[in-house]
Formats: structure tokens, sequence, C-alpha cells
């Protein structure tokens, strides 16, 4: 089982799109068995793979959420059905991801996040690691895609340590692309703290036009500096109004009738394999 987070520091760059396109290819069109880790507090992977009334149920029925991973204390549930009621935390052998259909699962996120005190020190940077643990021991999934939040934070560091690699969606700006050369800082130094042998798969550039200056600068830069060499995907994901208008709609790029964008998926998902060695 490989597990790789996409990460970068800045916001809007498309990692939850990205991730959840290229897992749902993933389990479509290569039959492998995925996961999603929603570690964002945002939860916009959840919303976007999950309709809010069938959300609402599942945290109504108990079904469980990447807080019953960080969480160890316990803690009280507001429902419309029974008030306030107390939920005793859970066993992290016992967490269970919702099945979003036969090859594809989702442990989704929960604002709920946010309440937690995640300052470093409470060890709680360690827990989706031992999550990790136990699910690679069931042999259920063959990859485990986590989508993070866009800040350097305790839920980074917890995405970075449980990870085998981490995937970098950049947007051809030039602030974006200098700015990854930080974030390469922040991934050094959450690896040498915690002593862990994290690869970067690569940079995908995204809601991009091929035909901009900037575009081409992006490029340019990725392709001559020292550490991103040989790094970038051949295939970019290209500004589309029929990827933007997904939002929302819990429809997923394959499922459109945009053939640029499903080609795009498809053989940036074919690189991702091809570097975790699961494909030719
Ligand atoms: N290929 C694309 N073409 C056009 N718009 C896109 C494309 N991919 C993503 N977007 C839009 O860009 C915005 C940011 O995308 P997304 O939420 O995936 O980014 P993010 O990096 O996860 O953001 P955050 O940092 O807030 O988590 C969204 O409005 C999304 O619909
Ligand atoms: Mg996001």
């Amino acid at each position: 089982m490989k597990v790789v987070s996409f990460v970068n520091m800045k916001g809007g760059v498309a990692k939850t799109t990205l991730s959840i396109n290229v897992a749902d290819c993933m389990s479509r069109r290569h039959e492998l068995k995925v996961l999603i880790i929603d570690l964002d507090p945002q939860f916009n992977a959840t919303q976007a793979l999950v309709h809010g009334t069938d959300y609402v149920k599942h945290i109504e029925t108990g079904g469980h959420t990447i807080v019953d991973v960080f969480d160890d204390t316990p803690r009280v549930q507001a429902s419309s059905v029974n008030g306030e009621s107390p939920i005793e935390p859970v066993e992290l052998e016992q967490v269970l991801p919702m099945k979003l259909n036969s090859n594809m699962y989702l442990l989704p996120g929960a604002l709920d996040l946010y309440r937690l005190d995640m300052s470093a020190g409470q060890g709680r940077e360690h827990r989706l690691k031992r999550y990790i643990n136990t699910i690679k021991d069931s042999e259920l999934f063959d990859i485990v895609i986590i989508d993070t939040p866009p800040t350097p934070s305790t839920w980074m560091s917890a995405a970075l340590i449980a990870s085998d690699y981490y995937l970098v969606p950049v947007k051809p700006e030039p602030l974006s692309v200098t700015g990854i050369d930080l974030l390469r800082n922040v991934i050094n130094r959450v690896k040498e703290n915690y002593s862990l042998a994290l690869e970067c798969l690569g940079v995908v550039l995204t809601i991009a036009d091929e035909r901009e200056t900037v575009y081409k600068n992006a490029v340019h830069y990725l392709d001559s500096a020292d550490f991103w060499k040989g790094k970038r995907f051949n295939k970019s994901l290209l500004k589309r109004t029929e990827v933007a208008r997904l939002q929302g709609s819990q429809k997923l790029v394959l499922d459109t009738n945009d053939p640029k964008s499903k080609m795009a998926i498809a053989d940036i998902t074919r690189e991702a394999l091809q570097h975790l060695g699961l494909e030719e």
C-alpha cells in the first residue's frame, strides 16, 4: 500500500480537485482500491464526493470522520434527532471509512477538526500514521490519497509523517512557482524532525493555459531548478470551465463531457502510477 499526500502551502491551486480526481481515476480505470483521507478542516474533498444530506446522515448515525483519528478524548455530538449526545473516542483499528463505490472509500473530513488542540507537543501528529499502519495490515487498500489544508500546520505534518510520497500541484504563476521552494524547506524540516523517508512524487501544473507566457516560464523554472528538474509531470491540468463548474455537484472529471480534462486526469494518473511503480 502506498500513501501519497497532495500538498502546497498556497491555497486554491487545485490540491483537492486533483487529489479526488486522480483517486477516482485510479479506482475506475486501474481497478485499484483507493482510500481518500480528507485532512482539511474546510473538508472540500468530502463536499465534492458526498451530498450534504448523506454527510449529515453519516454523522448523525455515528459514522466516523478524520476527527476520530485525531481525537482520543470524549466529545459531544449535536444532532437534530437526538439533541446532544456524548461520543466516546474510538480505537484507531475501529475507524471505518465511508464506501463510495466498490473500489473507492473516503475517510470524511469534518469542521470539528478546527476544535482540536493540534499544538505541537500533544503527539497528535503521529496518530494518522498509526491509523495508516492499522489499515496497511488489513490489506484493504492499494493506495491512500491524502488531501491537505493550505497551511504549514500540525495537520500537514501529520499527513507528511503518514505518507511515503508527496505530490505538489502548482498554479503557473510566478509567486506560486517560487513558493514551492519555501514548501520544500517546510517539508525538509518535517522530514528531519521526524526522520522520514518521504519522497517527492512530482509537481503537476494546474489551472494552466499552455499558451500563456507564465505557463512557459513555470515550465522553464521547474525544468531547470536543481531539485525540481525531472519532477514535473508531462501533463498539466488545464484551466477549463467544465472543471470549475463541478464544484458542489458531487460529479468528477471522468463524469463530464470534456475530453481534454478527462485525458489530462487519465495521463496525470498514469504518470503518478508509473512513478509509484504500480504501472509500466
Ligand atoms: N482545471 C481547472 N480549471 C478551472 N478551474 C479549476 C480547475 N481545477 C480547479 N479549479 C477551481 O479552482 C478553485 C480551487 O480548486 P481546489 O479547491 O481544488 O484548490 P485547493 O488547492 O484544494 O484549495 P484550498 O487551498 O482552499 O484547499 C476551485 O474553485 C476549483 O473549482
Ligand atoms: Mg483543498
